[in-house]
């Protein structure tokens, strides 16, 4: 079991300081996550040789009934492979049709009944999120509250308002166009996810 600073890290964009000086214009005081000790419950190292890898890696999740109400964020530089992990993981779950790419829209969503009941899964890009008063608008909020699986890609970019995740994905293309993959659990929930 180890401990790392998390929220501070790995933020190179603007995001944060843009976020925080729009805030008060709006008259809603936001708190920022103060830095927090994460305990990591269980770790994975993966490596991805390919795109038929992130497919197995995301159906050996998608066989977790735990995966129903995890939060799982998706770390990685642009054309990681977040989305393509999360196509996959979509696909396994039952979702049919194109899944997109939520980068515009900043959240897809999706429903699946299967054996185990009815399923949501929202999928979140926060790449172009850069207005507090969307988190409220869009209802995001709820989303977080509410039962169901989100994926969330670019999750630094909306730092201040997301929980802690259950499981922490981070994902490292190689020079050889192969894929570095850690998975990190931070809650029970997460650990769930990996056992
Ligand atoms: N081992 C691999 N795992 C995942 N994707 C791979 C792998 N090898 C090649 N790819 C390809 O890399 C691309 C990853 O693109 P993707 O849109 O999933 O990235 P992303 O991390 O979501 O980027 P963005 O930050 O722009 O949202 C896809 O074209 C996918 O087919
Ligand atoms: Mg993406």
């Amino acid at each position: 079991m180890r401990q790392i600073h998390i929220r501070d890290t790995d933020l190179g964009k603007s995001a944060r300081p843009r976020l925080l000086a729009q805030a008060p214009e709006q008259g809603r005081a936001i708190q920022p996550h103060a830095r927090v000790h994460v305990t990591i419950l269980g770790s994975r190292q993966q490596h991805w040789p390919d795109e038929a890898t992130c497919a197995a890696a995301a159906a050996a999740l998608a066989g977790h009934r735990a995966v129903r109400n995890a939060f799982v964020e998706l770390h990685g530089p642009l054309g990681a492979g977040k989305t393509t992990f999360a196509r996959h993981l979509l696909r396994a779950l039952g979702v049919r049709g194109h899944v997109k790419s939520p980068t515009y829209a900043l959240l897809e969503t999706y429903q699946v009944s299967d054996g185990s009941g009815r399923l949501t899964v929202s999928h979140f890009d926060f790449y172009r999120f850069d207005d507090p008063q969307e988190w409220e608008d869009a209802g995001f909020r709820e989303v977080f509250a509410s039962p169901g699986l989100k994926l969330v890609e670019w999750p630094e970019k909306a730092a201040q308002f997301l929980p802690p995740p259950d499981l922490r994905i981070a994902i490292e293309p190689r020079d050889d166009a192969s894929r570095d993959v850690r998975m990190d659990a931070e809650t029970p929930l997460g650990a769930e996810l990996l056992a």
